[in-house]
């Protein structure tokens, strides 16, 4: 069976009312009139908005995601908010591990694969990131630390229904700086090989590359062997170059 495609827009902290329902209605609209089942759009805005893109959306082609979980249900972690109640709002997905969690927040592989399965016992599909640093690239230490993050971070139990894994060059996020189709040809296929290995039905799970993709090189990197999407920060705040990179998926 073919993998499923995928073009998830990250909206991080940005995003006020007016601006965020425009952006929303028009993407909803544009993936309605297209008629294309594939690729499967996801926005994941702030949680402050989700109950305003879920309007916009609706039961429509464009589902949505929220941007990290607690791990646990419910309690004492103020300002934390859990997969269940991202389930409840209306979300399908949430990102777990994205690096800026990662190194801001200082999440570690344990605490991300706790978040992951989080996403699982609420019903959501878990989008685990993994991505090296540049001091980690220029050490020739990429598929090492791809490797560890793929073991520790994704559930020994995941599977293309309820995971995928976004590989996103910690060097290429917000940067401008897209890493070549060589870098992620390469870092794609040694994490589909490493998830067949360690999970049944690990080659299966759909994998997504983020870090600048644009609509100038979203047709290139999304027409690679193991890309099966993209994983969108800055240029999904932009209805049309969003839109563009959603065009580009061969579908
Ligand atoms: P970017 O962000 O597209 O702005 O580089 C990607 C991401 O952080 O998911």
């Amino acid at each position: 069976m073919s993998r499923t495609r995928y073009v998830i827009g990250n909206w991080k902290m940005n995003g006020t009312r007016v601006g965020a329902q425009a952006l929303a209605r028009a993407v909803a609209a544009a993936v309605a009139a297209s008629g294309r089942a594939s690729p499967r759009v996801v926005l994941c805005p702030p949680a402050t908005l989700l109950a305003m893109v879920a309007a916009e959306t609706g039961e429509g082609r464009v589902a949505l995601g929220g941007q990290d979980c607690h791990a646990r249900p419910s309690g004492a972690f103020t300002g934390d908010v859990s997969a269940e109640m991202l389930a409840e709002a209306g979300c399908r997905y949430v990102i777990v591990g994205h690096s800026e969690r990662r190194t801001l927040h200082s999440e570690d592989d344990a605490t991300v694969r706790a978040k992951a399965e989080a996403a699982h016992r609420a019903g959501l599909v878990a989008v685990v990131c993994v991505g090296e640093s540049l001091a980690e690239r220029e050490a020739g230490r990429t598929s090492e630390v791809l490797a560890r993050q793929v073991d520790l971070s994704v559930p020994g139990g995941s599977g293309a229904g309820d995971t995928l894994v976004a590989y996103e060059p910690v060097w290429a996020i917000g940067t401008g700086r897209v890493a070549t189709p060589a870098q992620v040809a390469e870092a794609h296929a040694g994490i589909r090989a490493r998830l067949g290995a360690r999970i049944a039905g690990g080659a299966g799970i759909s994998l997504l590359y983020g870090g600048s993709v644009k609509p100038d090189n979203a047709a290139e990197l999304q027409a690679l062997a193991d890309v099966d999407g993209a994983l969108v920060g800055g240029a999904s705040l932009d209805a049309a170059q969003f839109l563009a990179i959603v065009a580009a998926s061969p579908g």
